[in-house]
């Protein structure tokens, strides 16, 4: 590719202001922040003056009047599809490689056909699942490959975010789509593909939320392909009292995942400890722009099509939920 890559984002708020902030001080020299879209016209300004960009209001106007590769989606869950077909199916069509933040999209027919848009124009594709470009996971994963495991719990569990979209399940999936869905990627990272879903949620314990009407605690039971079993849960009632990671229980070992903190691996007489020793958020768009570069795809730890098996697994969750935990199977 000659020339620097020209990047576009639709979404200017607190995850577009976590990737602006690896593109800031030309961080990122082989890439431009060209256009910047949100339609809370103060931050796309923000964001517009901050890297010399064009700002817009609609996603459709900078579709049509500027030039870029790549497109950042950095939206609420229920935005990607909301107007004119999806923006993702729009930048597509113009070519655009994509990165997309997590949850892709809240219908698996949507981010199936986006992910069929985008293997068919053989364009780069990356989600948001910065867990996975950790420097210790692959460690963390070559340990667990050695062990026989009986099985795992996930957690997270902590307070509920702030921003108006969170609370209601039209517009964020919910909390395991949501936020949980972190949780999810690590385990599929880590344990390979679910076979079965069945989930139990519940609602009540959190009390005078406005406009609430999603789940306060959920555990879901996860069958994987190799045989391994799972919960997962979800709560966010318990503040600073939770607790966000993967305790692994293995014949003769136990592993602890701190969700971006680090691991410890215990087996008898020998117990490896590492923390987080990289700037994994930056990792994942240096990664993004180096493949968008070399046109390699494989360089992409947390590819779309990654995300969109996680969202299966994760609505099939809701599903059960809604349906006194009846088993989904998924393959
Ligand atoms: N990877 C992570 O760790 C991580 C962390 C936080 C959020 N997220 C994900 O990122 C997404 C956004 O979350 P957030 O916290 O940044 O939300 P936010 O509400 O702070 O920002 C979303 C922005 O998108 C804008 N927007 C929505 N629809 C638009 C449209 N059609 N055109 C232009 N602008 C539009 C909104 O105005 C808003 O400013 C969510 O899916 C969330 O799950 C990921």
């Amino acid at each position: 590719m000659a020339g620097k890559v020209r990047v576009a984002f639709v979404g200017c708020g607190g995850i577009g202001n976590f990737h602006f902030g690896h593109f800031a001080d030309n961080k990122i020299p082989d890439a431009q922040i060209v256009a910047v879209c949100d339609k809370v016209e103060e931050r796309a300004q923000k964001a517009a003056a901050r890297f010399g960009a064009t700002p817009y209001l609609r996603w459709q106007d900078m579709f049509a009047k500027e030039q870029f590769d790549a497109l950042y989606v950095c939206v609420e869950p229920c935005a990607h599809e909301r107007e004119d077909g999806g923006m993702e199916l729009a930048a597509i069509e113009k070519g655009c490689h994509l990165f997309v933040e997590k949850p892709v999209a809240l219908s698996m027919d949507y981010a199936n056909k986006v992910l069929a848009g985008l293997t068919k124009k053989k364009l780069i594709h990356a989600a948001g699942f910065q867990d996975r470009y950790l420097d210790f996971a692959p460690r963390m994963k070559a340990w667990l490959a050695t062990k026989e495991i009986g099985f795992f719990n996930g957690y997270w569990v902590g307070g509920m975010p702030g921003v108006w979209w969170w609370r209601k399940r039209s517009t964020s999936g919910g909390q395991a789509v949501e936020q949980t869905i972190h949780t999810f990627d690590m385990a599929r990272y880590l344990f390979g593909e679910v076979v079965a879903v069945s989930a139990f949620g519940r609602r009540g314990i959190m009390e005078n939320v406005p406009d609430y009407d999603t789940e306060d605690a959920s555990a879901v039971n996860l069958k994987f392909e190799s045989g391994l079993i799972g919960t997962i849960y979800s709560g966010c009632f318990a503040n600073a009292f939770g607790k966000n990671g993967i305790d692994v229980f293995c014949k003769g070992g136990k592993l602890e995942y701190t969700e971006r903190g680090g691991f410890k691996a215990m087996e008898p007489n020998m117990t490896i400890e590492m923390k987080t020793g990289n700037d994994y958020g930056q990792e994942e768009d240096d990664v993004f722009i180096d493949a968008i570069i070399e046109n390699d795809q494989s360089l992409i730890v947390s590819p779309y099509s990654e995300a969109v098996k996680d969202l299966e697994v994760v609505l099939a969750a809701n599903e059960s939920m809604d349906n006194g935990g009846k088993v989904i199977y998924l393959r």
